[in-house]
């Protein structure tokens, strides 16, 4: 039960008072009203564990047939954001009138959401729609949110001060360990409805990966567009090397309701391992320890 004064303090430094109070209000509403429907899909990730590169993979993968979007220009001329809202804090917000009239958009419709499972919707799990989560390794994670906060945030936050919060779960989102383990949990039970990737694996074996994703949405890439290089042209497309490099995303911005945020903070090293260059032996110690904790018994490994 940590002391209200420093989870206020970690909520602040993690997205400020306005975003905060932002979020929470919208996953209450989200909770409330959010009617999905089985043709849906709904991206969901802990906060930088690759929620951009998914966004990206997902519409591609899902529109590749489309007569009416064009993927290939949309992600071009997008920051991958804007292809996939957030349900808590871009559809649902403070003022319920300003929500878009959902049951209008073509399906399949494309969401997001940090949520943890447990708190989605109800008629998310209900509606039988998929759920593609992402899950990162507990030491990039934390070091990719130390990156992303610090450059967002008013005042810098030391390293040591921000890997305590990280390690007492102290996250707007609930702790990380909680989070991977309700959406890992739900694919166990659920593998149909609820596909659990992780971080590394994408960047190991793209073409593998981005198959069972396919396979996952329903539209398994043909022999025709394996032949022609469908999939690794989807990968390329994706990249990071590809999307920090477009003009829309080295100087374009993305609005969040409470906030904008530059478009280039959404991409950094995108590399496996960077904790190496941050963290202090004790710190990895600590960790690992933790996670081998809580992961314990279920299956999970990163
Ligand atoms: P690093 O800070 O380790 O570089 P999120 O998208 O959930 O906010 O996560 C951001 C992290 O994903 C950052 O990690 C960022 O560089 C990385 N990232 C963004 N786009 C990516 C892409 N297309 N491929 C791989 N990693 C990407």
């Amino acid at each position: 039960s940590p002391n209200i004064e420093t989870y206020g303090r970690s909520i602040y430094w993690y997205c400020g008072w306005y975003g905060a109070i932002d979020s929470i209000v919208g996953a209450m509403l989200a909770q409330k009203y959010f009617k999905a429907r089985p043709a849906d899909v709904l991206v969901a990730t802990f906060p930088k564990s690759g929620t951009t590169w998914i966004k990206a993979l997902v519409f591609a993968t899902l529109n590749r047939g489309s007569d009416l979007i064009n993927y290939h220009q949309f992600l071009e001329s997008h920051n991958p954001h804007q292809c996939c809202p957030f349900l808590e804090f871009e559809i649902y917000s403070r003022n319920i009138e300003a929500v878009p009239d959902l049951s209008k958009f073509p399906d399949p419709r494309l969401f997001s959401t940090h949520l943890p499972f447990q708190s989605l919707p109800t008629s998310v799990i209900d509606s039988g729609c998929r759920v593609v989560y992402v899950g990162r390794n507990p030491k990039d994670n934390f070091v990719s949110s130390w990156h992303y906060f610090n450059k967002i945030s008013r005042e810098a936050e030391p390293l040591e001060e921000a890997f305590d919060c990280f390690c007492k779960g102290l996250n707007i989102y609930g702790p990380y360990w909680e989070h991977v383990l309700s959406y890992w949990k739900a694919h166990v039970e659920r593998p149909q409805h609820v596909l659990f990737l992780k971080y590394e694996e994408l960047k190991a074996e793209p073409v593998a990966q981005l198959k069972r994703l396919a396979e996952f949405l329903g539209c398994p890439f043909s022999e025709g567009e394996e032949k022609e290089g469908v999939i690794e042209d989807i990968i390329r497309l994706c990249s990071i090397e590809n999307l920090a490099n477009l003009e829309v995303n080295k100087i374009g911005t993305v609005n969040f309701t409470a906030s904008t945020v530059k478009g280039s903070n959404f991409f950094r090293r995108g590399v496996v391992g960077d904790w190496k260059n941050h963290l202090t032996p004790e710190m990895v110690g600590q960790l690992d320890k933790i996670t081998e904790q809580k992961f314990q018994g279920s299956g999970l490994s990163f």
